[in-house]
């Protein structure tokens, strides 16, 4: 079998990727405690570039100050300018290998967060978070009878319903860190709304229960997603591209519907958006977040892509797809524009080029035993099952460029930010 969609380049916006092959985004928890991008970050993503990867999404940032203290353990941050030089470190490393690096950054955790210090996370409504034992993938439910640290991450506490100010204010400030993640160097940016983190819930009917403009109808659901899309896109001026990432469905009662999600990603396209990137469930319907058999991986989303081909026009990514012939496949009959890895990653980061060189027999391919995702849970730094290598990329000099030209502002945006335009 040869493989040349997979190899095609695609432009998102003005952007040229080289190859349809994306690396997921994933919080691997490598960054130090108070959100700084370690050298571990940098390698991290630059081996995966050095790997063939024609794009790379980073973990979901936390873009503003309110939100930084719910996350599990470990988390890059963007809520000042501090954090900019680190980040640009991984977009040079990266750019060096020839792939394009997107920032996806993240407003919260809403509910799903779990403070260290105890602070009551924020939410639309306080409606607590908590996963159904039977929503856990099989070969996590033996554990999670057993393990007090994986039970206590299984309810959440009574979250506070954020206030109108809030809700504002934030907007606000999620915007400005996306114009701090262009001073990085990051050739695009995604928002991040997926898996039942705060844009997620305002949309969701499960865990809004407002009776303000940002409750009720689906209209008033969207609005935070809406207005958040709405400042970014006015504060990035054009001068990147903008995606956004959402779940496909809730698959839990009272949750949003993929017809739902059709009209939000239409509206979402209509303000702007120049690529989606597509995923599903969330903390509550883990399985679906992260499916978990061979079978439901290789064929996972493609229906729910297929929905959404007929509405949208802009690019989509796919993840979840393992397997190259399966991706291929997808990409060649238009199912989906780009397939993306998140595990599979984890487990090869070379799959691209091998592929590229006819060594398809040769990938290491991961065996979904969620000890990646489970050590990040539970604060350890991730390990993989199959790829020893992974999470001591570090240790490889030559993922880190000798010359870096260092963070500096577009000329580009710079001009329209004079202009006005
Ligand atoms: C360790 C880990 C961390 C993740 N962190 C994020 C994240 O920060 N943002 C996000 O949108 N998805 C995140 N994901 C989900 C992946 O992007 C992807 O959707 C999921 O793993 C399913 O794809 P896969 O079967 O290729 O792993 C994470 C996944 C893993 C394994």
């Amino acid at each position: 079998m040869t493989f040349e969609k997979l190899f095609e380049p695609i432009k998102i916006g003005d952007v040229e990727i080289s190859n349809r092959i994306a690396m997921s985004p994933m919080n691997m928890t490598f960054s130090t405690q108070d959100g700084y991008a370690t050298n571990q970050n940098v390698a991290w993503h630059a081996r995966r570039a050095k790997g063939g990867f024609g794009l790379i999404i980073t973990d979901a940032i936390i873009a503003t100050k309110l939100a930084a203290p719910f996350v599990f353990h470990r988390n890059l941050y963007l809520h000042d300018e501090s954090f900019i030089p680190r980040l640009n470190k991984i977009v040079e490393a990266v750019h060096h290998f020839g792939a394009k690096i997107f920032a996806q950054l993240s407003i919260g955790f809403g509910r799903q967060g779990h403070a260290i210090d105890g602070t009551q996370p924020y939410a639309p409504s306080p409606v607590p978070m908590e996963i159904p034992f039977e929503m856990l993938p099989q070969v996590l439910q033996p554990l999670a009878k057993v393990s007090p640290e994986l039970q206590k991450q299984m309810i959440g506490p009574i979250p506070r319903e954020m206030t109108i100010e809030e809700i504002l204010s934030e907007e606000e400030r999620y915007a400005e860190a996306c114009v701090r993640a262009i001073t990085a160097g990051f050739d695009g940016i995604e928002i991040h709304a997926p898996h039942g983190y705060l844009e997620h819930e305002f949309l969701s009917p499960r865990t809004n229960r407002r009776t303000d403009v940002y409750g009720g109808p689906l209209e008033n659901r969207m609005r935070f997603l809406v207005e958040v899309t709405e400042h970014t896109l006015k504060a990035v001026r054009g001068v990147v591209p903008v995606g956004v990432r959402m779940s496909c469905a809730e698959h839990m009662p009272q949750g949003f519907t993929l017809d739902e999600v059709k009209v939000v990603a239409k509206k979402l396209e209509n303000l702007g958006v120049s690529y989606f990137n597509i995923s599903d469930g969330s903390y509550e319907a883990l399985k679906y977040f992260f499916p978990e058999d061979m079978e439901h991986v290789e064929n996972h989303l493609l229906k729910e892509v297929m929905e959404l081909k007929e509405v949208l026009s802009i690019p989509i990514i796919t993840p979840s797809i393992h397997d190259p012939v399966v991706a291929e496949r997808a990409i060649s009959e238009g199912i989906t524009d780009i397939a993306s890895l998140g595990r599979q990653a984890i487990a090869e980061p070379d799959w691209p080029n091998k592929i590229k060189e006819g060594k398809v027999d040769k990938i290491r391919r991961c065996n979904r035993c969620w000890q990646c995702l489970m050590r990040c849970m539970v604060g350890l730094y991730p390990r993989c099952a199959v790829n020893p290598e992974a999470g001591f990329e570090e240790h490889e000099s030559e993922l880190f460029p000798e010359k870096r030209k260092g963070a500096v502002m577009p000329a580009k945006y710079l001009q329209h930010q004079a202009t006005g335009k």
